[in-house]
């Protein structure tokens, strides 16, 4: 009879170690996230895209590059269309299939999704993943108008239900069921604002108090302007390779080790449950499966914090915390850079910003340089991580994907 066991993802059956290794990431790019008034989608796009192709330690013939896997809302609905072609274009990718893929605020991550699925299916070696957006240069009206129709349109949007309305129907509930105080809400904001202000990327750089956290001018109650992630411009690249050539590129790969996609109603009104996400509970189940391992396993996450309140259902949702308890995590440090399990140490979307289509792969971009050691400041390296999870929900709960990774 074989004995099995399992530890960070590796099951030991008698006398062989089997790592799941689904795909590989060896290059990853960047822009800042914020405002970018004199850059275009695809000049954003090419900035991201050249940090991720120096970045592959042995180098990297562009030409190898088979397929192109776009994120993107198009949030003002006037960006260029057959986007993925273009962006492919403007920066002389010409053998490349290229992709859209469009799932609200998890546009980039479903692209991955898409991505490692391509290559499993041994029809690509060598793929792009890439996030793009610009919602700065619109009115903040005009950008609410565009985030409302990743919701349910006919009875939410038109009634004039906003994202920071959605999520504040579930902070309330939350906190009713489960008798929370808010300040632990802006405990979440406080700790991600303190991680953005080490991220040279970040949208906001800037730690802020929890006095000045509680005090915030009032969004939707109980949520307020430091419970909410900002509007942003940005972009973001991975080079996905199949895992067995991985070692080509580069020595130190970051392997795709379990992926997961969920989904839920629109309309929160036809939700059984308010205070969680059944599409990220789906998503994690397939993950930790795929994977092999356990949501005790994970050492740290990039987890979606679109609102406060997010992060706080995404640590009972991925099994960090039990239902109803996520919240004391925020209380207890678990969740810091130096806690248990730190959490979003890139500053999540609260502080390192929210270009909708671009997050899910920063969320990736992020999760590879802590795997490597290389975050661009050692102050804000996670000690001796070996397994990451990064969470990216569409929406407000209506699609989700969860991705476990490991050096
Ligand atoms: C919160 C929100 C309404 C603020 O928009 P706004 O009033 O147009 O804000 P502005 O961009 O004009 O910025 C005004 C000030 O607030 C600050 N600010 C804006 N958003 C902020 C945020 N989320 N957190 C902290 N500060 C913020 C700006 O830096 C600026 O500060 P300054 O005056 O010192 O320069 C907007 O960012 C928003 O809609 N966020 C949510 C986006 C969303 O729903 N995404 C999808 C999630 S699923």
């Amino acid at each position: 009879m074989l004995t099995s066991y399992r530890a960070k993802g590796q099951v030991y059956h008698g006398c062989l170690w089997v790592l799941k290794r689904l795909a590989a990431i060896v290059g990853a790019g960047q822009t800042r996230f914020g405002d970018h008034p004199d850059l275009s989608v695809k000049e954003l796009f090419a900035e991201a895209y050249r940090e991720a192709l120096g970045s592959v330690d042995k180098g990297l013939d562009a030409k190898k590059i088979k397929a192109l896997y776009v994120g993107t809302l198009g949030v003002g609905g006037y960006q260029i269309g057959n986007v993925s072609a273009a962006l492919a274009d403007h920066v002389g990718l010409r053998d490349v299939a290229a992709f859209r893929v469009e799932n609200a605020c998890a546009s980039s991550s479903f692209a991955l999704l898409s991505a490692v699925q391509g290559i499993l299916s041994s029809q690509y070696d060598v793929v792009l993943v890439a996030g793009v957006e610009k919602m700065r240069d619109m009115s903040s009206d005009r950008a609410k108008y565009w985030l409302g129709v990743s919701g349910d349109t006919e009875y939410e949007r038109l009634a004039g239900m906003t994202f920071a309305g959605h999520y504040a129907i579930m902070a309330t509930r939350y906190m009713h069921e489960h008798s929370v105080d808010k300040k632990y809400l802006s405990m979440i904001a406080v700790k991600n604002h303190y991680n953005g202000s080490l991220n040279p990327k970040a949208q906001f750089q800037k730690a802020i108090s929890l006095e000045e956290a509680l005090k915030a001018p009032s969004l939707a109650y109980p949520l307020n302007l430091y419970d909410a992630c900002p509007t942003s411009d940005g972009a973001s690249v991975l080079i996905v390779v199949k895992a067995e050539l991985a070692k080509k590129f580069t020595d130190t790969p970051v392997y795709v080790t379990g992926f997961g996609a969920g989904s839920d109603t629109l309309a929160l009104h036809d939700r059984e449950d308010l205070t969680g996400l059944r599409a990220t509970r789906m998503a994690a189940d397939q993950a930790y499966q795929l994977a092999r391992i356990k949501s005790g396993d994970i050492d740290f996450a990039e987890v979606h914090d679109c609102f406060t309140i997010a992060e706080i259902m995404a640590y009972e949702d991925l099994g960090f915390a039990k239902r109803g308890k996520g919240w004391l995590l925020a209380d207890d440090g678990s969740t810091k850079l130096s806690g248990r399990i730190p959490v979003n140490p890139s500053g999540g979307l609260k502080a390192k910003g929210h270009p909708i289509g671009a997050t899910g792969a920063a969320q990736t971009y992020e999760i590879f340089h802590q795997l490597r050691g290389t975050a661009d400041n050692p102050s804000r390296q996670v000690k001796g991580a070996e397994m990451g999870l990064s969470h990216n929900v569409g929406g407000s709960g209506a699609t989700a994907t969860v991705f476990i990774y490991q050096r």
